[in-house]
């Protein structure tokens, strides 16, 4: 991978000086981040504009990554089904503000339902395109590949768990490589729908979307086959600067920790 930092050294610590960004470098990397103004707005290509979500360029066209993935469902995927849950989520933000402004909360147990499934779904695909590329493939080095020959036991046993979590979701979901930062962790989950089977403060670093969606224009009921050729365009050093952005974060985290700690006594 290559060593370049994801930002240049200003922007990244702009970056890092506000929670804002922080988090949401950490959940949409670059794509969001690097435009973020002083308020936290993001200009130009986004998955945030004004305070609303947005659907984000892709960073490459929809046929770059062919032949592995189809043009046409690329195209579908992202202008379509991707517009439709940013969509989605911010007719749910609007619920929300007309509930308040009417105090008439009869049918939040369904707006709750829908921003959830539909923010869920804007996040999970917005990380799912920047992990890959045309140039992708191979598999992680670095602090990434490290921590996954030590966690895993091999890249090779990494792949096959993520595959075999991938081929395993129940209906429409998603396998996901996560970062759990309490115990510095990374584990491979599965998620049904867009937001089933939670794993509450852990980050996505790196999603494969298995909805039928995402493959059936060119793999018909072949999940297998299309996971098998999702790995020649996985874009490592996108995950690999997640990791290590995270990562960086909780060592930072751990010395502000003691800095207090000596400030107290
Ligand atoms: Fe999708």
């Amino acid at each position: 991978m290559s060593n370049d930092s994801i930002l240049p050294t200003g922007q990244r610590r702009d970056v890092l000086q506000t929670v804002g960004g922080l988090a949401g470098f950490a959940l949409i990397g670059s794509t969001s981040a690097a435009g973020a103004g002083d308020d936290g707005d993001v200009e130009g290509d986004g998955a945030t504009e004004n305070g609303r979500y947005a659907l984000p360029d892709l960073p490459y066209e929809y046929d770059a990554l062919e032949p592995h993935i189809d043009e046409r469902i690329m195209e579908l995927h992202h202008s379509a089904h991707h517009q439709a849950y940013v969509d989605g989520a911010n007719a749910a933000l609007d619920t929300f503000e007309e509930m308040r402004s009417e105090s008439d909360y009869e049918d939040i147990k369904a707006a709750k339902r829908d921003f959830s499934f539909n923010f869920s779904g804007h996040i999970n695909h917005t990380i799912f395109w920047q992990n890959m590329s045309p140039d992708g493939g191979g598999e992680p080095d670095g602090e990434l590949g490290a921590a996954i020959d030590e966690q895993f036991g091999s890249f090779e046993a990494f792949r096959e768990e993520f595959t075999a979590t991938a081929e395993n979701v129940e209906g429409d979901g998603w396998a996901m490589l996560f970062y759990e930062p309490v115990a510095d962790l990374l584990f491979i989950g599965q998620v049904e729908s867009q937001n089933g089977l939670a794993h509450q403060g852990s980050i996505p670093i790196l999603t494969l979307d298995v909805w039928e969606h995402a493959y059936y224009l060119q793999y018909e009921n072949e999940r297998g086959s299309y996971v098998e050729e999702w790995w020649n365009v996985v874009d490592w050093d996108d995950v690999c600067d997640r990791y290590e952005f995270l990562t960086q974060v909780e060592a930072g985290k751990g010395k502000d920790d003691d800095h207090a700690d000596e400030t107290d006594e």
